[in-house]
């Protein structure tokens, strides 16, 4: 008899999904039989799949979101806040796991950020036989330095911000970018670093307007009167709360907003004029970055690997350079966050980019 496996992705959409089953069907076809299942395990619940061979992914392998569609709702959410895990209804596990059997499958592997691999955990304590493969554009699942669709999103917000520095020159303006992430700042770190922010604004450190407004305003009386601000959608003011907004049907609350009541609190000082921007799902879209191509598909064909040697219930990682696995309880154990500790924030505030937490060094234009 074949050996068959499933394909699952599920959460929300990311550039490198494709890539990362094309690398997985390259690897293992034609020794096993590969189901691509449609929209996360709804599709392995109500057995709803495609046979996937190379000639069928090929094409696809550079494009952007997934030809399998996902979800980040449903039966499968099993992550909420930051990072606690919520149990699946036991009737879902368990006809889930009917569908499993039925298909007769040896295993699957599950594309997913901390929510489905929290999914894919509770599966795999029903007996399903797992291997994850790191997904999100907020980078904060454990055991990986990055997962894939993390750095495109960092150069979408870079070349955001690259826009943004020439009409905030023109008209001496402060423009602010609202980047995602949820509750950590990756996103908001690199780009703002990248981009050349001159406020990076995360979660991780909570912030004052009042320092922001001062480093502003202390830049502009040096002679730099324009100002790039990074706001990460999960930034909480020191003596505020995290900006949210209507779930728009999702399981979990929505972020974002940060940016508007920065800008309307900078709007207020009559020397300061101030304009944001929410760079939204532009960062889920279209292709993978080179960097994404390259991870997804070592990832891809490590986690095949990791499978013929029925090496279950691990998650592929890339740490240092290297390709290699962790525990998928491991990795959800909590999400990843910046530590305060880390060394670009070091090494950021040393140039001066403010984090909105503490003055920083600032700089005087000299005219020859
Ligand atoms: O987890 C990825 C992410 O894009 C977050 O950065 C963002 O907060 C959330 O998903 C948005 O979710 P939705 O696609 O449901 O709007």
């Amino acid at each position: 008899m074949s050996k068959r496996i499933g394909i699952i992705n599920g959460g929300g959409d990311c550039p490198g999904l494709n890539t990362v089953i094309d690398a997985i069907v390259r690897v293992l076809y034609p020794d096993y039989e590969i189901l691509g299942f449609y929209r996360g395990f709804e599709g392995l619940l109500y057995q709803k799949y495609k046979i996937l061979t190379p000639d069928y992914t090929g094409p696809y392998k550079f494009e952007g979101g997934t030809f399998l569609k996902t979800v980040n709702k449903g039966n499968f959410s099993a992550k909420v806040g930051t990072g606690n895990e919520k149990k699946i209804d036991g009737n879902i596990l368990t006809d889930t796991m009917k569908s499993y059997h039925e298909l007769q499958l040896d295993g699957i592997i599950s594309l997913g950020g901390d929510g489905s691999m929290s999914a894919a955990h509770q599966l795999i304590q029903h007996g399903a036989n797992i291997v994850g493969v790191p997904k999100s554009i907020d980078n904060d699942l454990s055991g990986t330095d990055f997962t894939f669709g993390f750095q495109t999103a960092v150069e979408i917000g870079t070349e955001a911000l690259d826009r943004l520095q020439t009409t905030a020159m023109s008209h001496d303006r402060v423009m602010i970018l609202e980047v995602m992430g949820r509750n950590a700042g990756w996103i908001g770190l690199y780009a703002g670093i990248a981009g050349g922010a001159n406020v990076i604004l995360i979660p991780e450190i909570p912030f004052e307007m009042d320092v922001v407004r001062h480093h502003i305003k202390e830049r502009a009386a040096r002679g730099y009167k324009h100002a790039l601000i990074v706001v990460s959608e999960g930034a909480k003011p020191k003596h505020g709360q995290i900006a949210t907004k209507a779930s728009g049907r999702a399981s979990e609350v929505l972020l974002g907003g940060m940016s508007h009541k920065i800008e309307a609190y900078l709007n207020e000082d009559p020397d300061i004029e101030s304009r944001a921007t929410i760079l939204g799902h532009i960062q889920r879209g279209g292709s993978p970055c080179g960097f994404d191509r390259l991870l997804s598909r070592s990832l891809g064909s490590h986690a095949a690997h990791l499978f013929m040697e029925k090496n279950f219930g691990m998650m592929v990682t890339y740490k240092s350079g290297h390709v290699g696995q962790c525990k998928i309880e491991d990795a959800i154990a909590h999400i990843k966050r910046i530590r305060k500790d880390n060394s670009l924030i070091k090494m950021a505030k040393s140039m001066g980019i403010s984090f909105g937490d503490e003055p920083v060094k600032l700089f005087d234009v000299f005219d020859d």
